[in-house]
């Protein structure tokens, strides 16, 4: 019988906009954990926090514009190259391309930050989300981790769990406690994901 201890470590890529804490925190879970291991971070923002905390953890940062998603299959051919067993989406603002998906089945993933399929959709991000549930007087709020298909924040649910709503929160507070949860929760949701139990 094969034991996992031999086989290669699985290869998660990571796509992600802007600040990083999510990424920077699955890379850190994984390079404990040995048995998968994040390859790259992408990013669409040149600038964004997310590509210097993946260099400064020894991952490979890849920048890439509109043309290389969406118009060319730059991108595409590079994951290709890769063949990552998961493409995780950590606050990755764009629409996920299609050619991608069809190429990698059930394996691309996207963590929002609320109770899908309530607050998701196209410029549901962030601030903006924790704000409408503050308007809405919601008395709980939580994390959705979900499979991506082509539509935004659509996808089948893997994984949500909740937090309470306060009266006087603001959406800073909310945005800490979701914070909270994305780090306590996403890393183990992807190696569930990676490993399910039946085959240990
Ligand atoms: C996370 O809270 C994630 O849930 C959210 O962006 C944040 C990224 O934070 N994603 C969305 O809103 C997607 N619609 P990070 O860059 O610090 O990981």
């Amino acid at each position: 019988m094969l034991s996992s201890r031999n086989l290669p470590p699985k290869k998660i890529v990571i796509f992600a906009s802007g600040n990083g804490t999510n990424a920077e925190n699955i890379i850190r879970y994984f390079q404990k954990f040995r048995k998968a291991e994040v390859t790259a971070v992408f990013s669409n923002k040149r600038s964004a926090k997310v590509l210097k905390r993946a260099h400064n953890l020894q991952v490979t940062p890849i920048h890439f514009d509109r043309q290389a998603l969406y118009d060319t299959n730059e991108v595409l051919n590079i994951l290709k190259d890769m063949q990552p067993d998961l493409i995780v989406l950590a606050g990755f603002l764009w629409i996920f391309p299609d050619k991608i998906l069809k190429e990698f089945p059930n394996k691309v993933i996207n963590i929002h930050p609320a109770l899908l399929p309530r607050y998701g959709g196209k410029g549901m991000y962030g601030m903006k989300v924790h704000q409408a549930v503050i308007e809405k007087k919601e008395v709980e709020t939580g994390i959705s981790i979900h499979f991506v298909n082509e539509k935004y924040d659509e996808g089948k649910l893997i994984f949500q769990t909740t937090t309470p709503v306060e009266p006087n929160d603001s959406a800073e507070d909310i945005a800490e406690k979701i914070h909270q949860l994305e780090q306590e929760h996403f890393p183990k949701v992807i190696e569930n994901l990676l490993f399910p139990a039946a085959d240990e």
